[in-house]
């Protein structure tokens, strides 16, 4: 299995048979190596309804039939305008046939902008999402400020790989995020959702050099981690 950073919080998780995309924000994301239009996925995973998070679902899902995993209000929102989606809620699992997904809580705002007529349509409560594919678990953090039950979420899952906000302002920031990386006692952690726009600017190798020995793992844009 390939997991590889795309910038902002963007992820995909390459298996041996499926393709999996989180958050998958493109158009408009300064950082990412990726082209709306080449991305290939059966599966689209979502935090919550923030438009740097939804972002090119709707066009991805249309083209490769993708199926989209989201916190229920955003599914449905995502069902009215076409897309096949399975709704879920936090605390809830479901075992797919391209692993299993679990929803977290995440302490944050969910509700996607329609730009063009300056509504704005609330989707629900954001989650964290935790992937089990091939034997490791993920753990992709979505947008959220630091919680204690992030302690019981690193003591029952055994959590291979976290993908954690560092951003501030919106999110945690390199000091919240380090007490997170610790509580979830996840045996690696990427920094995520830094850098796009100025006022989320942060060094994700301070943060990285922060974290006890080989924990913190900086991915640039277009790298990845290879599970075997
Ligand atoms: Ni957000
Ligand atoms: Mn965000």
């Amino acid at each position: 299995m390939k997991v590889a950073y795309h910038g902002h919080s963007v992820v995909t998780v390459d298996t041996r048979d499926h393709q999996l995309i989180f958050d998958p924000f493109i158009t408009g994301n300064s950082l990412t190596d990726l082209k709306p239009e080449d991305v290939k996925a059966d599966v689209i995973l979502l935090t919550h309804g923030h438009n740097d998070h939804v972002g090119d679902t709707i066009e991805i899902a249309k083209r490769n039939n993708s199926l989209v995993v989201a916190p229920n209000e955003l599914a449905v929102y995502l069902g009215w305008k076409g897309l096949n989606v399975h709704p879920m809620h936090i605390g809830g699992s479901h075992q797919f046939d391209f692993g299993k997904v679990k929803l977290t809580q995440a302490f944050h705002g969910s509700a996607y902008t329609e730009e063009d007529s300056q509504k704005i349509v609330y989707t629900g409560m954001p989650a964290g999402i935790l992937l089990t594919v091939e034997g490791r678990t993920i753990f992709h953090a979505g947008d959220t400020g630091l919680f204690s039950d992030m302690k019981l979420i690193g003591e029952l899952n055994h959590i291979d790989l976290a993908f954690l906000p560092i951003g501030d302002n919106f999110t945690m920031g390199p000091e919240d995020a380090k007490l997170a990386a610790e509580w979830l006692r996840a045996k690696q952690v990427v920094p995520v959702h830094y850098s796009t726009f100025p006022v989320i600017e942060q060094d994700p190798h301070a943060f990285a050099d922060s974290l006890p020995g080989g924990v913190g793992k900086v991915l640039e844009v277009g790298e990845s981690i290879e599970f075997k």
